[in-house]
């Protein structure tokens, strides 16, 4: 009998869809993907896409960027429901009132954001290129910078810049316990810490690398240690490990006490394998952005894709 992972990519072929995953969806949806990686990489390979149907494997805000790329295809997400809680932290009718009280200020936001933040944005950055994208801001212009405090605060220290920050935060790198971190450093003698931007300072301090999922993965890979700690969702755990079989990796240590004593998105893992296979039978959840949002959404995005 035909297994669900063969009957998905017997699909995606007879269908001309294309399955894009990030780093941290389960990892039998890693295994049917076409390509897996980070927002930045999922935006700039959705950009190129040459399929009638991209599965995006993500969340709501990463397919929401899929479809304003691609207005012409379908776009679908395993669940409707897979959000953000950064995303959800910026509604519109909020940040359009901070950026109607401060009309002189360049706008930048992260993309972790919903498709209606992005269309008020003037540009827009992931984790790779953040650093990079408010430095080419003029320094004489005040910035506005949303929806992640955290990777604004880290920003602000990297570039010196001066920024407006949106209290918004990401409920799985806030989870990360700095006391059982530290512990957990003092137990493995030469181990390197690494940690998403996300990351609360306390916990960026204590990091050797700080950076986006793919910029943490290449950082394993090229660096001489054995022995990583690594402060992102667990869902990274798998490419990593397979990039570098022969290194230990231990994920971050979480403040809860839960089973695996890690961090996980429970929006990433809201889509299975069951659901990315539902989905490509029945077309549906489909992705839909109202076109007036869209045309705005592009610009800033298409500004990050230029400057990347
Ligand atoms: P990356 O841009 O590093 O893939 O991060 C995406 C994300 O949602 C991190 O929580
Ligand atoms: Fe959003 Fe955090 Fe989940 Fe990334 S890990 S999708 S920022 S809630």
């Amino acid at each position: 009998m035909e297994s669900l992972k063969e009957k998905i990519i017997a699909l995606k072929k007879e269908k001309n869809a294309v399955i894009l995953a990030h780093y941290y969806q389960e990892e039998a949806i890693q295994e049917v993907a076409d390509y897996v990686g980070d927002s930045l990489g999922l935006s700039q390979e959705a950009a190129k896409a040459d399929a009638d149907i991209i599965v995006f494997a993500g969340v709501h805000f990463m397919a929401e960027t899929a479809k304003i790329l691609n207005p012409n295809k379908i776009v679908l997400l395993p669940d409707i429901k897979a959000g953000c809680s950064l995303a959800e932290s910026c509604p519109p009718d909020l940040f359009k009132k901070l950026l109607d009280e401060h009309p002189d200020h360049v706008v930048i936001t992260y993309v972790n954001c919903s498709a209606e933040i992005k269309a008020m944005s003037d540009i827009v950055c992931t984790s790779s290129n953040a650093v990079k994208i408010v430095n080419s801001v003029p320094p004489d212009r005040k910035i506005i910078f949303a929806p992640d405090k955290n990777l604004g605060k880290y920003i602000i220290q990297q570039t010196g810049r001066d920024m407006i920050l949106w209290d918004g935060a990401c409920i799985v790198h806030e989870a990360f316990s700095y006391d059982k971190l530290i512990k957990l450093y003092n137990e493995n003698p030469g181990a390197k810490i690494i940690a998403h931007p996300e990351s609360e300072t306390h916990i960026l301090e204590t990091a050797v690398y700080v950076g986006s999922t793919a910029g943490m993965i290449d950082f394993v890979k090229t660096n001489p240690a054995e022995l990583f700690i690594v402060a992102t969702e667990a869902g990274i755990l798998y490419k990593m490990q397979q990039e570098v079989p022969n290194k230990i990796l231990i994920p971050a240590p979480s403040k809860e006490d839960n089973t695996c004593a890690c961090s996980e998105c429970a929006f990433m893992k809201m889509n299975t394998l069951q659901k990315l296979y539902d989905c490509l039978v029945n077309g549906y959840p489909e992705i839909n952005i109202p076109e007036e949002i869209r045309i705005k959404a592009l610009i800033p995005i298409n500004r990050m894709l230029q400057n990347s």
